[in-house]
């Protein structure tokens, strides 16, 4: 039988491009597409997780949304990657700054994702895996913000499981271990990646500090994501 499609997503093989950006809002991935794309297709309306078909500078390309959390973009990247011949995935999407020199608006890139979820129990490995993302998409990714003129923070981030954690002192412990940002789906996305020898990388806007207490404004918000943008259509 085939996999294709899924009761997630309802593209047939061939509709969706080798490379697909992924930010978690639905939303976003329809704006992405009716803004940056040309002659954009919707390819998925399952529960409201768009995903649209078009080109950039002439190349095809893709943009879905993941929704939130470990789970949600482990379930769309997986399919992406074993069930519709998607090569590289790319994240885009915003996360909280631990460390002081990690500001609002900056572009963070996650060379590695540290995790507290319990997403590599099913590959039974006998230690702990370290997820990290694709070094020819990071090469390229730092290579364009540099002729754009944007500066990048490149290192490990936390995909967390939990957005309101009960362990207030958890991110002192990651924040002394040198980890840049908080958000949620990097590491399952690593994974997914890893497992199918595909290529996965997860680019961010910081939106809030989580020891300054700050955030971005609504404008601020389009302006650091309109850099990252620039950063994530280059890999296409
Ligand atoms: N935690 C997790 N994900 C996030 C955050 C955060 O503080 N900010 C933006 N994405």
């Amino acid at each position: 039988m085939a996999n294709t499609p899924t009761p997630h997503n309802k593209a047939q093989l061939g509709d969706i491009a080798k490379t697909v950006l992924m930010p978690g809002d639905p939303l976003r991935a329809k704006y992405i597409a009716d803004t940056y794309l040309e002659d954009p297709v919707c390819f998925n309306t399952v529960r409201n997780m768009l995903g649209y078909t078009g080109t950039y500078k002439g190349k095809k390309i893709s943009v879905m949304g993941s929704g939130m959390g470990m789970p949600s973009i482990g379930i769309y990247s997986y399919e992406l990657y074993n069930f519709y011949d998607v090569d590289n995935i790319i994240r885009i999407g915003s996360a909280g700054a631990i460390q002081d020199e990690v500001e609002l608006m900056d572009v963070v890139i996650g060379m590695g994702a540290c995790t507290d979820s319990n997403y590599a129990h099913q590959y039974n490995l006998p230690g702990t895996f370290a997820p990290i993302g694709t070094y020819g998409l990071l090469e390229k990714a730092v290579q364009a913000a540099r002729e754009q003129g944007t500066t990048v923070k490149v290192g490990n981030v936390l995909s967390s499981d939990v957005f309101y954690d009960a362990d207030e002192t958890a991110f002192d412990r990651w924040r002394s271990m040198g980890v840049m940002a908080i958000e949620m789906e990097a590491a399952a996305l690593y994974m997914n990646a890893a497992k199918a020898r595909k290529n996965a990388l997860c680019i961010l806007t910081i939106s809030d500090h989580l020891y300054r207490h700050e955030g971005l404004s609504a404008e601020e918000r389009q302006v650091g994501f309109g850099k990252m943008m620039e950063i994530a259509l280059e890999l296409a």
